[in-house]
């Protein structure tokens, strides 16, 4: 179980208990959150569930393979430093309070 803090474009946050397994995508599906698309599901394919993770975390996260990298490239808005595919961040214990910042729009 995770708490995950997702924040609005417009300030708002959604803040969520996610259980495990599960990933911050899927978190944000289960529970309606809107700014995550996920158009493939969760196959890393559609770019639709990028978040910008907080520029001050330190929550240890898995390290981006090429595939994420290649399709972070092609999401609707821009790609900065931070950015992650959600469905690739699996929840766990080790990121309870990670914060994620969703985009303008995912398509
Ligand atoms: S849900 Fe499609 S890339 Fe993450």
């Amino acid at each position: 179980m995770a708490k995950i803090r997702y924040t609005h474009p417009d300030g708002s946050e959604t803040v969520l208990d996610v259980p495990e397994p599960n990933t911050v995508m899927r978190g944000a599906k289960l529970n309606n959150v809107n700014g995550i698309e996920a158009q493939c599901g969760g196959s890393a394919q559609c770019g639709t569930c990028h978040v910008y993770i907080d520029e001050a975390n330190t929550l240890p996260l898995p390290p981006m393979d090429d595939v994420e990298d290649d399709v972070l490239y092609g999401t609707a808005s821009p790609r900065r430093e931070t950015s992650r595919l959600s469905c690739q961040l699996p929840v766990s214990d080790a990121i309870d309070g990670l914060v994620v910042h969703l985009p303008e729009r995912q398509s």
